[in-house]
This record gives structure tokens, sequence and C-alpha cells, in this order.
């Protein structure tokens, strides 16, 4: 098992397997024009696999693919049935459910076990402000398939002050009725969140002080190891998350690594420096070459980019909008979530 500078190991790689994305969420591609990855730069079924292939040899054991939106890419079944086959004890994908309907089906038979939907509104009006599409009722339906197809899935709304805060317990609620489990997220500075600000964020806090409020005693329930989300359960039972990135980062516990789809290794959601594997992978470099790569960058890993955003006086958005037409490795949308 491979460790880092912290003793943190690599156990959990997300694979953003395309940049595009069919919504414009406010808190992640707020702008009006993005610099795309190159059509050529983007890694076929086969070079993902084959790279996926090596982080598992090197401990990975869980795998999440995601986006931009993940099922723009085309028959993504047939990646994840090439991944099903590799030793991992995770394989989940994070997706707007838009189109999961059309794909669940056939996700399920190639071998996805998990899924979890962003949803961050009930009320069509915003939902069209939020996403600038018109497309509550196809998301809703992607989660009544996530019902029916992958039971016990997860919904992940990103909490902004002024923007769907009043609706925190209409969330909960539709989230119990589906046995969903809901995780509210803390509103992150991220690269791509351009319109970021302090006051829109609601804290882990304000966020259990709420939910207190209106259904009374909140338990804790049990964690998972490094996993983003504080788990806590209602007095009925029903389970919920919190994600306080942004006041309680949990970096000291954090075993991600992202794969951008086009062949960039990230470290850290805040990381301004990735690895290109592509490159290396296209010049016929050997799986030992490609481990060795993988090996070294991870050993020398010291990023601690959520807490790091602790201690900066008067914070504004992480890039600003210029540098982020730059160089989209930057964006959210780019690092897959
Ligand atoms: P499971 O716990 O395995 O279900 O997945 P997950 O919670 O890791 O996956 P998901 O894609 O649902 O992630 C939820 C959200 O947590 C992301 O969209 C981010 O907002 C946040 N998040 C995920 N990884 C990181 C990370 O490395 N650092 C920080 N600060 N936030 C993260
Ligand atoms: N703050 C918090 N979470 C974010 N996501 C994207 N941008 C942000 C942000 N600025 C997360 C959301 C979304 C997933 C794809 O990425 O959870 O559902
Ligand atoms: Fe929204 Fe996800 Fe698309 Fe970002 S990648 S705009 S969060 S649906």
């Amino acid at each position: 098992m491979l460790h880092d500078t912290f003793q943190r190991p690599l156990r959990n790689l997300r694979l953003s397997v395309t940049d595009r994305c069919n919504l414009r969420c406010q808190y992640c591609m707020p702008e009006a024009e993005y610099t795309w990855l190159p059509k050529q730069d983007v890694l076929t079924f086969e070079e993902i696999a084959r790279l996926t292939g090596i982080f598992v040899g090197l401990g990975v054991d869980k795998l999440r693919l995601t986006g931009g939106e993940p099922l723009l890419r085309t028959n993504l079944a047939s990646l994840i049935e090439t991944l099903s086959h590799l030793a991992v004890r995770d394989l989940a994908m994070t997706t707007n459910g838009i189109l999961l309907t059309a794909h669940a089906a056939a996700l399920k038979a190639a071998g996805l076990k998990r899924v979890t939907v962003s949803l961050d509104t009930l009320q069509r009006d915003r939902f069209v402000r939020l996403t600038r599409q018109d497309e509550l009722t196809r998301t809703l339906a992607g989660i009544d398939t996530a019902a029916r197809d992958f039971p016990g899935f997860k919904i992940d709304t990103v909490v902004m002050r002024g923007v769907n805060d009043d609706e925190i317990v209409d969330l909960m609620g539709f989230a119990r009725d589906r046995g969903a489990e809901i995780r509210f997220i803390e509103y992150m500075d991220v690269g791509g969140a351009t319109g970021w600000t302090a006051q829109q964020v609601v804290s882990r806090a304000e966020l259990l002080e709420r939910i207190a409020s209106a259904f009374g005693p909140i338990a804790p329930a049990e964690k998972e190891a490094a996993a983003p989300a504080d788990r806590f359960r209602l007095d009925d039972g029903t389970p919920f998350g919190i994600i306080a990135s942004t006041t309680a980062p949990f970096c000291r516990d954090c075993d991600r690594a992202r794969l951008t789809a086009d062949g960039m290794l990230y470290l850290c959601l805040y990381a301004t420096r990735g690895l290109d594997l592509r490159a290396p992978l296209r010049n016929d470099a050997s799986d030992d070459q490609l481990r060795a790569l993988i090996t070294a960058t991870w050993q020398a890993r010291t990023d601690r980019g959520a807490e790091a955003r602790l201690d900066v006086p008067d914070r504004r958005p992480l890039i600003p909008v210029s540098t982020l037409k730059r160089d989209p490795h930057l964006e959210m949308h780019t690092r897959g979530g």
C-alpha cells in the first residue's frame, strides 16, 4: 500500500470521463463560455482501463466515475463492464440524473454498484435558474429510476444561502420517501465556483440546527473511514449526511486521487498542478514506468487544500476566470467534483 507524506493511503480514484455537462450549475459552471479539453486528448476507454488497472495494483479499491456529466460519454456501460473485472470493493458513479432512466439498466448489468444523484431544488423555476436548463422532470425521473435500480442510492445537495437553503426540509422528506441518503454539502470555493462568497456558505453547525428544529433530535451515525460525509440519523431512523468541506475539512484522512478525462492526475480538489499521464501513456510507457510515476507522485503528496483555505483571510474564489480559461484543468467540472 502506498502512503503519502502524511501517511495517507491511496485508496480512492475518481475518474472524470468527460468535462462536458448538460447543466450549468451556479456553484460549478456559472460562466457563459468554457474552454473544453481538446477531443483528441480525451482518453479512450482502453486507456482509462489500463491506467485504472495500474492504480488498482497500487492499492486503489474504490472507483467513482464522474464528469462533467459521465452519462454524456457514449456507451459508458462498456467502460463499467471492463472496470467491474478489476479487484475493487466499490464501483460508483456521480450523475445529475438527466440521462439515468435511459441508461440505468445497462449500467447495472455492466456491474455498476452505486449511484449518487445531484439535486439542489425541487422547484422547477429555481432549477432553471440554478442550472440554466429546464430539466427538473428528467432529473426526478432519473431519481425514481435510481430508487428502483440502485436502492440505498445517495442524493448530493449543495446548500447556498439565499438560493436553496429554504428547501432543506423538503429535500430531506423527498429523499426519505425514496429511500435515498441525502448529503447536504457546504458550498466550496473550488476552481470554477467563480461566484463564491463566504456569506453564501451554510455551515454544518447551521444545517444541523435547522434540521433539528424541523425534525427533532439528531443522533450521530457510523461514518465510513476517510469518507467526506459525517452521517446522522433523525429520530425515525432516516439517515443523512453533511459534507463540511468548507468549515470542517477532512484533508487529514483524504485518500482520493482524481484522473481527468485527458489523463491528468490531481491529488487534491484544490491542487493547481497535476501529473500528465497521457503523454507517457501515448508514448509507449510500460506499466512499470507508469507505476513508478504514480508511486513517486503519491509518496511526495503534501496536499491539504481545503484545510489550507481555512487560513486564508477574506476568502475569495480560488481561481480568477481568466486563469480558468487558460487552463480548464483547474475547473471543478474537469476535476470531477
Ligand atoms: P461515497 O462516500 O463513497 O458515497 O462518495 P463520495 O461522498 O466521496 O462521493 P461524491 O461524488 O458524492 O462526493 C460528494 C461531494 O463531496 C463532492 O461532490 C464534493 O463536493 C465533496 N468532495 C468529494 N471529494 C472531496 C475532496 O477530496 N475534498 C473535498 N474538500 N471535498 C470533496
Ligand atoms: N461546492 C460544493 N460542491 C460542489 N460540487 C460542484 N461544485 C461544488 C461547489 N462549488 C459537487 C456537488 C455536485 C458534484 C458533481 O460536485 O456535489 O453535485
Ligand atoms: Fe452541475 Fe455536476 Fe454539471 Fe457541475 S458537473 S454543472 S455540478 S451537474
